[in-house]
């Protein structure tokens, strides 16, 4: 798929099969992910993929305790790639959008859907937040 393509093409998908994304797509993506620009070349951006079922249904509850919605943040979908960078990068956020935003494009140059599921930030904070599980 040519580039502009996928980018013209992409949109938030909120509805998923269970069918499992092969490990190879999901590698392909991640490392198209991790080839964003970050400042200073810092590269500060961490991606983890969760494809194993009870782990993804693991994050997906603990989202509903954190944010007390019942609702799987994840829309169902089958794989799950968290985002997280270093907060001692200075623009570890910018970093982790761009990030983002690659791996969006990269999804969809897949034949895969995606959706940016912001609502899932808190809960990785939380681990700096006395008293928090982990
Ligand atoms: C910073 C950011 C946070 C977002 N958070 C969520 C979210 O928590 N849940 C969700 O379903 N979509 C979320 N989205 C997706 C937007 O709702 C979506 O991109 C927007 O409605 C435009 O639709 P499109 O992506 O199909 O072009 C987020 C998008 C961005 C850029």
């Amino acid at each position: 798929m040519e580039a502009f393509e996928a980018i013209l093409g992409r949109r938030s998908i909120r509805s998923y099969s269970d069918k499992q994304v092969s490990a190879d797509a999901v590698r392909k993506v991640c490392n198209a992910g991790l080839y964003a620009a970050s400042g200073n070349g810092m590269q500060s951006t961490i991606v983890v993929a969760v494809s194993d079922k009870e782990v993804r249904d693991r994050m997906s509850a603990l989202n509903a305790a954190v944010r007390g919605q019942e609702d799987d943040p994840f829309y169902g979908a089958p794989v799950v790639l968290a985002v997280l960078a270093k907060a001692e990068a200075g623009t570890c956020v910018q970093d982790g959008s761009l990030t983002m935003a690659t791996l969006m494009l990269a999804a969809r140059a897949e034949g895969l859907g995606s959706c940016w599921v912001h609502r899932a930030k808190e809960q990785f904070e939380g681990g700096r937040r006395p008293g928090f599980v982990r």
